[in-house]
């Protein structure tokens, strides 16, 4: 019997599938902006579509001037044979090269762009059509998709004619990528969703799968942890036609009778493992998954796929049930739980997990079906791009409505460098280090520091100042200072949360200068008769005239010093009777006042018990409620 060669069954699953499960699929192009800036005949925003290698900028933007190659247009050879380097001159604008469709792989054109020294590759279609999803190759030998950093993305023929049409003119080009607006970023939490498959031997594809789960489970983790993000793996399944349900074929890479299948792991339906083990251990994976989630402990997911895939590889042939097991064990699950949800592979009924999963591929509201493995979904968007850390942590930060997006997202991997080149444009003090200069994903901002422990307010372009307490110790809160025969006088006090102001004996705004006043050219103090008046720095000395005359600072007079006690005591007594007399005086109207403010108060009584005998008293005593003691 002619068997079918591994592929083709596994590609007739998918084309069959297609037409029976999915005939009202559809398939989303995740796209984003581009918008032409100059010249001004192409001004105007564009959509393109994002490609499924290098790095999107997710919630960024990227500035560029498009250039087209001189020889090697379809950039399927690498541009130094032909002596052609992209790498933008000191202050130039970044190049996104544009190369024409055709010939070679998308990655390719985007590697030999990338090594170029090009910043980002337009591909222009070579038919008029809609936009489609520039994808990664499966066929070995293609180790550099890994390496591609650069974004990608499609732009329709019509669209790259006139960007060639306008080069030829001579014109510059320049154009921003926009990728803020790619995904939803509704709220305060990030729904996603990773489409995968346990199978860990599909070559370059399934290795990403695994150097992916490697390094992004501890932030996963982390976000998962935190609330921040709602998390759920997802697995593909296909089934069998029919009338293929008894075949062999069928019954090597399906469950459940031809219900749930995957392709053949090696392609070889003789040797190695077959495309049910691979269903077996997705459906395992997703039962852990639930039963980790039911404890609330979705991110031991992470561990487990982790830890499955160094402990249990194909390779070396422990890709088992047993070894799962294990590791299930060492995470400290419920296997019994996790059993009862795989159930019986071999019965001739259907998994209610698998039949959900089968379910979900399908697309709704914004996302299309998925039909690449792996993909992500981030806010129910399709992500585009590689499967790396930064950038897909990149994408997941900007599902986050912007302000509320946590910690991970603003540290320094995925910084975007903008406060390299001339500080962002931000606000910042060389002499001491201090910038308002922060990098985020989404692109620098200017926001005035806090440092050295002190808050600094103030635009964060043109001016930031240091405010509240401590302010006083960083450049003297930018206040007037200065010492003057070891004294020191400042215009900046810790008490003042703010502004500068001129100490006593000081004039002037506080900031650039404080002059001293001369007091005794003012006449301010030291008026009496016979004092002499000597003007300090800050302040002034007074002197009385007589040798046994003392000058009293606080009342600016002049005082004997012989019968100093007397004059005194005289004083004080003085000023003691004034104040008893003040006080006599003011208990009188006190009591005056109580007085009368007792009558109108008892009248005002009375008055609701009683008509009062005339109008007269009655108006006269009406304002109580203004009493004014
Ligand atoms: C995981 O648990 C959360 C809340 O406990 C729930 O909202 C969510 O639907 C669960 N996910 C799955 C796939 O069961
Ligand atoms: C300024 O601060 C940054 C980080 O805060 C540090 O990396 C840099 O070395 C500092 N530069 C100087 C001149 O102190």
């Amino acid at each position: 019997m002619g068997l079918l060669p591994a592929w083709r069954w596994a590609l007739l699953l998918v084309v069959v599938a297609s037409m029976a499960g999915w005939a009202a699929g559809r398939f989303v192009v995740e796209k984003n902006s581009l918008r032409v800036t100059s010249p001004a005949g192409l001004r105007g925003v564009y959509e393109c579509a994002i490609g499924n290698f290098g790095m999107p900028q997710y919630g960024g933007t990227m500035h560029g001037v498009v250039v087209y190659p001189k020889a090697n247009k379809k950039a399927c050879k690498a541009f130094h044979e032909f002596d052609l380097s992209f790498k933008p001159k000191a202050g130039g604008l970044p190049v996104f090269l544009l190369v024409d469709r055709g010939d070679c792989y998308f990655t390719t054109k985007g590697w030999n762009a990338q090594s170029a020294g090009a910043a980002a590759v337009l591909v222009a279609d070579d038919r008029s059509e809609p936009l489609i999803t520039m994808d990664s190759p499966e066929s070995s030998g293609t180790d550099y998709i890994e390496k591609i950093t650069v974004p990608s993305a499609l732009v329709t023929k019509k669209f790259g004619d006139d960007l060639k049409k306008a080069l030829e003119n001579g014109d510059m080009v320049n154009v921003l990528l926009d990728w803020r607006e790619s995904l939803p970023h509704p709220d305060e939490r990030v729904e996603y969703e990773f489409w995968t498959n346990s199978n860990d031997e599909c070559g370059a594809k399934c290795d990403m799968q695994m150097n992916f789960v490697r390094n992004f489970r501890g932030t996963a983790q982390v976000l998962e942890k935190r609330g921040y993000t709602q998390f759920t793996p997802h697995y593909i399944t296909w089934y069998c036609p029919e009338a293929f349900v008894l075949s062999k074929q069928c019954k090597s890479q399906c469950i459940n009778h031809g219900r749930y299948c995957a392709p053949d792991p090696e392609q070889d339906f003789n040797i190695g493992y077959d495309g049910k083990d691979v269903v077996v251990q997705n459906l395992l994976q997703i039962c852990l998954f639930k039963v980790a989630n039911e404890t609330r402990k979705p991110w031991v997911w992470w561990d487990y796929v982790h830890d499955f895939s160094l402990r249990c590889p194909m390779k070396e042939k422990k890709y088992s049930r047993e070894c799962a097991n294990g590791v299930i064990k060492s995470l400290g699950l419920d296997t019994e739980k996790i059993n009862k949800c795989v159930g019986d592979p071999d019965a001739d009924e259907e998994n209610p997990v698998l039949k959900a999963e089968q379910d979900a591929q399908i697309g709704h509201g914004s996302r299309g079906d998925v039909t690449i493995l792996p993909t992500l979904v981030v806010n129910n968007k399709q992500y585009r791009g590689k499967l790396e850390k930064s950038a897909v942590l990149k994408a997941v930060c900007s599902g986050f409505e912007e302000t509320t997006e946590p910690d991970v997202c603003l540290s320094e991997e995925i910084q975007t460098n903008e406060c390299l080149e001339n500080n962002g444009g931000c606000w910042q003090d060389k002499a001491n280090n201090f910038t308002a200069c922060k990098d985020t994903f989404r692109g620098r901002v200017c926001e005035c520091p806090v440092a050295r422990g002190v808050k600094f307010v103030g635009d964060g372009y043109t001016h930031c100042e240091a405010s509240g307490v401590g302010r006083c110790q960083i450049n003297n809160g930018g206040c007037w200072k200065e010492t003057k025969n070891g004294k020191t006088v400042s215009a900046c006090s810790n008490e003042e949360a703010k502004g500068c102001k001129c100490p006593p004996g000081f004039k002037g705004d506080g900031i650039n200068s404080c002059e001293d006043i001369d007091e005794c050219k003012d006449k301010l103090f030291c008026q009496c008769k016979d004092c002499t008046c000597e003007n300090t720095w800050g302040s002034y000395e007074c002197s009385c005239g007589g040798n046994n005359m003392l000058y009293m600072r606080e009342h600016d007079t002049c005082i004997s010093k012989v019968a100093s006690s007397s004059v005194g005591w005289g004083f004080l007594w003085v000023i003691f009777f004034g104040l008893a007399l003040a006080g006599v005086g003011a208990y009188a109207v006190y009591k005056y006042r109580l007085r009368s403010y007792m009558d109108s108060e008892i009248r005002a009584i009375m008055a609701q018990y009683m008509p009062l005998e005339n109008q007269e008293t009655q108006n006269q005593h009406r304002p109580v409620e203004h009493a004014d003691i």
